[in-house]
């Protein structure tokens, strides 16, 4: 399977993502874990995203195509992949169509996450992440066992830099104005879209996308 997991800042898309990867035994690839990463490392790619991401911008489109483009080419042609935050505009949904092409693979389908922005708002303003183990919490409603420690790694736990609000409020802005547009550019392609409630507790939020994961793969 090849998916894409589409929604604005804050719905769910990792959490759901890290679900069903581990779930199906698929690789997550997740564009802003993997710009994270390079600027914790302070690679050349990491110094270059830095200021668009603290700002709440898109990292440009070659810099995002690039990095995905090597990352696929290195994974096994049958290994599942899911997208999380990437596509992010129509230039990236075009290059991924022809990366897709290139590596052998094709795009089974789209899950679209929605949420009101308040529940938006709310959910980043209580994230919380484990720079090295990768595991996110929420102090509202994913708390660890002990207050600002990891559960599984110990590490202490921060508060992403682009989580302010007056970034939450650019970032949202970003996602109307190049990310939306990416759902006309699904649909007019036919590619099957499913719309998943992402306003909901996280367990009721992975049944439905795990029933509709599987309906897709009954499919074949
Ligand atoms: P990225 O890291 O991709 O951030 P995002 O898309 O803004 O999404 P988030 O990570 O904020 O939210 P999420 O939907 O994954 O929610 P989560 O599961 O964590 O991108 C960051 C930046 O990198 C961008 O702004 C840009 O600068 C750059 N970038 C990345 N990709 C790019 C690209 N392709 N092109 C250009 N630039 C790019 O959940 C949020 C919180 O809520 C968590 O605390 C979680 O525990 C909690 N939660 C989750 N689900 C529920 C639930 N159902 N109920 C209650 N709490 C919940």
């Amino acid at each position: 399977m090849v998916l894409i997991l589409l929604g604005p800042p804050g719905v769910g898309k990792g959490t759901q993502g890290a679900f069903l990867c581990e779930e199906k035994g698929w690789t997550r690839l997740a564009t802003g874990d993997l710009l994270r990463a390079a600027r914790r490392d302070e690679t050349e790619l990491g110094k270059k995203a830095q200021e668009f991401m603290d700002a709440g911008d898109l990292v440009p489109d070659e810099i995002i195509v690039g990095m995905v483009r090597e990352r696929l080419r290195s994974m096994p042609a049958d290994a599942g992949v899911v997208f999380d935050g990437f596509p992010r505009t129509l230039p990236q949904a075009r290059a991924l169509d022809g990366v897709l092409e290139e590596t052998g693979r094709s795009l089974d389908a789209v899950l679209l996450f929605e949420a009101p922005d308040e529940v938006l708002v709310k959910r980043i303003s209580g994230r919380r992440h484990a720079p090295k183990s990768g595991r996110v919490y929420n102090v509202h409603f994913d708390p660890p066992a002990q207050e600002g420690v990891c559960d599984e790694s110990g590490e202490a736990l921060v508060h992403r830099s682009d989580d302010r609000p007056e970034t939450v409020r650019r970032r949202l802005e970003v996602y109307r104005s190049s990310t939306a547009p990416l759902i006309d550019y699904y649909e007019a392609a036919s590619t099957e879209l499913v719309r998943i409630d992402g306003d909901r507790d996280m367990a009721a939020v992975r049944d439905s996308m795990l029933a509709a994961v599987e309906t897709l793969e009954s499919r074949g």
